[in-house]
């Protein structure tokens, strides 16, 4: 069934078009004894995210970043030195898409593309251009607009409030299950993209539609009326 009534596609960054497995390249390289540490990281990362939110405070996410980063290390009873740490947290502005995104979004040109991310604005400038894929995007939303992290609903109002669209006439893709819910809850059309192939959180959402990879995004949709 193709999706019908799509007028802007808008998508999560970290996870979805970046491959945040980069990270353990780097980890590999300056850290080879802290297995685990990149998914302890990212996992607190979020976390950090969920809690600040929660608690009605606000610091960006590159200072979340930073201090999961430190946290995650002292889980593992890893010493960082000020270098090593610089070169890690660095990662996050040097990550590659994955390999079928500059052709999918060259496929999805036509309609406003955008990015929304809880990347601070500086992380997502530095990584877009690094990633090569910063023309493909007319807009790039950053929740350090509203001071909140997804999956708060004022997050996902940016992307109506600055495509001048109607919520349900926008796309919203992300490959992490907390971000599908909060996009479909506050009332994006959303697209799970299940990258790892993994059960979706069961948080009472259902996607629009789930795909393997971005590839498969251009042939659902339907040509604009
Ligand atoms: C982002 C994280 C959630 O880009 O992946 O917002």
């Amino acid at each position: 069934m193709p999706l019908t009534g799509i007028d802007a596609l808008v998508f999560d960054l970290y996870g979805t078009l970046l491959d945040v497995d980069r990270l353990d390249e780097q980890r590999r390289a300056v850290l080879p004894q802290a297995e685990g540490l990149v998914a302890l990281w990212r996992a607190t990362q979020l976390r950090y995210t969920f809690i600040r939110t929660l608690m009605g405070d606000y610091v960006d996410f590159w200072a979340i970043t930073a201090a999961a980063l430190d946290h995650a290390a002292a889980c593992l009873g890893v010493p960082l030195a000020p270098s090593e740490r610089q070169r890690l947290l660095d990662a996050w502005l040097d990550l590659r898409p994955f390999p079928e995104v500059p052709a999918a979004l060259a496929a999805l040109a036509g309609r406003p593309l955008a990015i929304l991310s809880n990347g601070s604005p500086a992380m997502l400038d530095a990584a877009l251009e690094r990633s090569g894929l910063k023309p493909a995007f007319d807009l790039v939303l950053s929740a350090d607009t509203v001071r909140r992290f997804k999956p708060h609903p004022a997050v996902y109002a940016l992307a109506p409030a600055w495509l001048r669209l109607p919520a349900e006439r926008i796309l919203f893709c992300s490959s992490n299950g907390f971000d599908v819910a909060g996009a479909g809850r506050f009332g994006l059309r959303v697209c799970h993209v299940a990258r790892d192939r993994a059960p979706l959180d069961r948080l009472g959402v259902e996607p629009d539609v789930t795909i393997a990879s971005l590839a498969d995004l251009p042939g659902l949709l339907a040509p604009r009326a």
